[in-house]
């Protein structure tokens, strides 16, 4: 029986083997109706693997997964009506148009009422319905793999890295159909290893990193639990810069391009280390003060970088 609850996904004690591999390691959170979540994470860090547990495409080894108050390993009859996918690395059949893909998933997934010119709309692809598909930039094939993706008009929809490889602008066309997915209140799932991806669209973020969830919150929350510190940053100081803030107990780390970092616990010492700077007649150009942003509390917090930036999709 379907249970009502105010829970979009539950995700208890989740683990997920290949062999040897514990590839999602003891996860639960939950998942608010109207909600984007986002799981943000390196390569191999089990992103895709508990997506697609949660779209009841791959089963799990341990723990239970409720989706829209239904168990995930007994009611996928039930659950995929409800929900749309975009899966990593999306491609569609090369020689058939925008329009015509649209329909095609469409009439795949028994769909009577698929707003096709509302899709069309929504992903922004108006001047482009007559296009093959081959011949779209990757960004455009990624705003045509959320339309598909939403020919049911899901409940829930799951985008398994939406903008990986694609160029900044063709990410930002895509993070606006995004927006537009947030307005109309959809539950989104959405794996990236984008942190202003995160950031910009999440209400709740889970970082992942060797398949267990290492911090949750808003993305706010989880700069403000973790950022307990202040970094200021002065651009072009002359060489006695680097020994003051040295000789006044901090640890200023210098660049090769004379710029210095000195972490700091207090508001107040910004303005000690300046004044200590002109009392002593040194200069410098430029300064900022600021909290670390959620790309560095990801660092500091796993010791290992979001991503190594893959080649560029070809935008046309
Ligand atoms: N079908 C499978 N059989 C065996 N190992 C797998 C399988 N699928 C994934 N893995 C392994 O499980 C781990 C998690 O993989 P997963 O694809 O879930 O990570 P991910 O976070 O989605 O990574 P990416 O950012 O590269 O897409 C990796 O070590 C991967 O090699
Ligand atoms: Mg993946």
């Amino acid at each position: 029986m379907t249970k009502e609850t105010e829970y979009a996904i539950e995700v208890d004690k989740l683990t997920k083997r290949y062999g040897n591999l514990l590839a999602v390691n003891d996860i639960s959170f939950t998942v608010s109706k109207g909600e984007v979540f986002s799981l943000l994470g390196p390569n191999g860090a089990g992103k895709t693997t508990t997506v697609e547990i949660i779209d009841t495409i791959r089963t799990p080894t341990s723990g239970k997964v409720s989706l829209l108050g239904m168990d995930v390993t007994k009611k996928k009859h039930d659950i995929v009506p409800r929900i749309g996918v975009l899966p990593q690395g999306f491609s569609s059949f090369d020689r058939i148009t925008v329009r015509e893909t649209i329909q095609y998933y469409s009439r795949l997934f028994c769909c009577r009422n698929t707003d096709i010119d509302g899709l069309i709309e929504l992903v922004n692809l108006k001047d482009k319905t007559k296009e093959q598909y081959k011949k779209l930039s990757g960004g455009l094939k990624q705003r045509l793999g959320i339309a598909i993706a939403l020919v049911n008009d899901p409940e829930v929809v799951f985008l398994d890295e939406p903008t990986t490889g694609l160029d900044p602008r063709a990410r930002h066309e895509v993070w606006e159909v995004l927006l537009g997915l947030k307005k109309k209140g959809k539950t989104v799932f959405l794996t990236t290893h984008y942190m202003e991806e995160a950031e910009l669209l999440a209400d709740t973020v889970a970082i992942i990193s060797k398949g267990k969830i290492i911090a949750m919150g808003s993305p706010g929350e989880l700069v403000e639990s973790n950022a307990n510190y202040l970094v200021l940053r002065l651009q072009s100081v002359d060489e006695k810069v680097f020994e003051i803030a040295r000789k006044m107990g901090f640890a200023p780390v210098l660049d090769n391009h004379k710029n210095i970092a000195v972490r700091l616990e207090h508001t107040d010492d910004v303005q000690k280390i300046l004044n200590a700077i002109k009392d002593a007649g040194a200069l410098y150009l430029g300064l900022d003060v600021r909290k670390l942003n959620l790309e560095e509390v990801f660092l500091k917090l796993t010791g290992e970088a979001l991503r190594e930036d893959p080649p560029q999709m070809e935008e046309q």
